[in-house]
């Protein structure tokens, strides 16, 4: 980088060709203005008719250096500027390309491709809410759906808890041609959600709440669901366990990421302490997905043991005090489960 002043922001030197260069004249141009930032991009413009080269930088390039760099090559006139303040993270994403993550295709604005016609397709672009199925937790929860759907267990009511873009909630209406119902406690997601459930034309099929956890009236009032997703992160799903065991219907699931598979644990242990057990699990890299039931009661599994014979009852003494141990060993995990879920 060459003298100049730091703004805090990015700079940018442009220098527009009406015309496409030779590639060798390019080079040269490219190599001269390079020193001035640290990003170049060099492309066609109109059609391929005229030439852009683009080089971004966080120091303000001094004017004089330019001019001279470039006066060898001939007469160009580069144009400097600041560059307004974006959210770059956001506009390097909105570029993204389209994915697959099983019967779901995603694909942001900017795709021109074609849409495969076998695939239930979602325009999504990256912005101010999580969301575009790149993430594992997302694909994992995509994925989860998927086999759930495959199983051809039937889903009336689905919930999407921490809905983001609402991309689960989407894939939920689109899977099981049901209404969903989208919460998030942060006001953007909610916004995109929305404007992204008309973009999908599922404004009418899916609603989208403004929800801390399962707290919205609408939510409590709709319960109990029979899938709930919710891909948020390890502790607040702990902390949300409870809540989820009141929503959840008798043969619903609940597929919970946003959880690392070092974390399993003790996700999986706030839950058993609510009744619910692990149905699957599905790994992605470092991160994991579990899908959880409610646990069947094994109704009368301890009745045998009054009905022994007065020889046997000091046997099944012994059988019923350790069903009593275990019984308070379950207690003591319950106990542990629940605390390890008040702490986080
Ligand atoms: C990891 S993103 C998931 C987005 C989307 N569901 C997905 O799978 O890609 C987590 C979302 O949960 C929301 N969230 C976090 N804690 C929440 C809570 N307690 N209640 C509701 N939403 C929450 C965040 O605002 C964020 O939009």
């Amino acid at each position: 980088m060459t003298g100049g002043v730091m703004t805090g922001g990015l700079w940018s030197i442009v220098l527009e060709l009406p015309y496409k260069p030779a590639e060798e004249d390019r080079q040269r141009l490219e190599l001269a203005l390079e020193p001035f930032g640290e990003a170049l991009s060099s492309f066609e413009i109109d059609d391929g008719k005229a030439w852009k080269i683009e080089v971004f930088g966080e120091t303000k390039p001094d004017r004089r250096l330019v001019d001279a760099a470039l006066k060898p090559l001939g007469k160009f006139k580069a144009q400097i500027a600041p560059v307004p303040a974006k959210d770059w993270v956001a506009e390097s994403q909105k570029n993204l390309p389209s994915l697959s993550a099983g019967p779901f295709f995603i694909h942001g604005s900017h795709h021109t491709g074609r849409l495969p016609q076998n695939k239930i397709v979602f325009e999504i672009d990256a912005g101010m809410a999580f969301g575009t199925g790149r993430h594992e937790t997302t694909r994992g929860c995509l994925l989860a759906l998927a086999r759930l759907a495959e199983s051809g267990q039937k889903f009336r009511k689905p919930l999407d808890i921490g809905t983001g873009t609402g991309i689960l909630a989407f894939a939920m209406a689109r899977l099981f041609k049901v209404p969903v119902i989208g919460g998030d406690n942060d006001k953007d997601s909610v916004r995109v959600a929305r404007e992204n459930a008309a973009l999908n034309g599922l404004k009418s099929a899916v609603r989208i709440l403004l929800s801390d956890g399962y707290r919205a009236a609408a939510i409590r009032n709709q319960a109990p669901f029979d899938l709930v997703c919710a891909n948020i992160l390890a502790n607040p799903l702990i902390e949300l366990a409870p809540s989820l065991a009141k929503v959840l219907g008798r043969n619903g699931r609940a597929v919970l990421s946003g959880l690392l598979r070092n974390q399993e644990k003790d996700v999986l242990a706030a839950h058993e302490a609510q009744g619910l057990e692990l149905d699957f699990r599905l790994r992605l890299k470092e991160w994991s997905v579990l899908v959880l039931k409610r646990r069947v009661k094994m109704a009368g599994a301890k009745k045998p043991a009054a009905k022994k014979s007065a020889a046997r009852k000091s046997a099944a003494g012994k059988t019923a005090a350790k069903a009593k141990g275990s019984k308070s060993k379950t207690a003591q995990k319950k106990t542990a489960a629940q605390k390890s879920g008040r702490r986080s």
